[in-house]
């Protein structure tokens, strides 16, 4: 079993609470949300409050990627805005142990986030305190990109990791996902797969919601 993220980078911002509820019915799993504060990446989208403008509207999970210098200063705000789930990268966190541990003192889910070129070794000595690990398929900052098929094996690595240990961590990939890319991923052995421009960006989202998870699904 799959599940299907939605990111709403590629949604309709004049109309984001029924481009979150049209994909609620066509089966995601959860929202996925792109936080980017033009200095971890080089470009501006939203913050704590359209979370919080959003958690009424759907009962999906909210997964919060935050793609921002400093988390640990806006970790709380996204907490009490309604995240489920708050992602950080860690070429962000010096002192990635502790903001994990802010993360879960909130009550809300943990994760980490490696971009293409980050190692599994960074995350090994914090596996104990998470419940996802995120990685990127594309470099972060846009949708749209093209998928990067060099990051696969690393997705295997982490999945051959998780299962030795019997630790109970979800795979997410982020980065250019559509029918064809989501079969290597959940191959690896991704669980949660973010999907951009390939679903926002369709003429029917439904449909291609519900294509991409077929596809993933075999
Ligand atoms: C990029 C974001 C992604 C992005 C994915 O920095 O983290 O979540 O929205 O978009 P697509 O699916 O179009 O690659
Ligand atoms: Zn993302």
């Amino acid at each position: 079993m799959i599940k299907i993220a939605p990111s709403i980078l590629a949604a309709d911002f004049s109309k984001l609470a029924e481009e979150v509820k049209e994909v609620e019915a066509a089966g995601a799993a959860l929202i996925h949300i792109d936080v980017m504060d033009g200095h971890f990446v080089p470009n501006i989208t939203m913050g704590a409050i359209v979370v919080e403008a959003l958690r009424p509207v759907t009962k999906l999970p909210l997964d919060v990627h935050l793609m921002i210098e400093n988390p640990n200063l806006y970790i709380e705000q996204f907490a009490k805005a309604g995240a489920d789930y708050i992602t950080v990268h860690v070429e962000a966190c010096p002192h990635l142990h502790g903001t994990l541990q802010l993360i879960k003192s909130h009550g809300v889910k943990s994760g980490v986030v490696l971009n293409p070129h980050t190692p599994i070794e960074t995350i090994l000595h914090v596996l104990d305190e998470i419940d996802l690990v995120l990685i990127m398929t594309i470099n972060p900052g846009f949708g749209g990109q093209k998928f990067l098929h060099s990051v696969v094996p690393k997705v295997k690595q982490l999945a051959d990791i998780i299962r030795e240990r019997g630790l109970p961590i979800e795979i997410e990939i982020d980065g250019g996902i559509n029918e064809e890319t989501i079969i290597p991923c959940v191959e690896a052995g991704a669980t949660i797969l973010v999907a951009g421009s390939a679903i926002y960006n369709a003429p029917d989202r439904a449909e291609a919601l519900r294509r991409i998870k077929a596809a993933g699904e075999g």
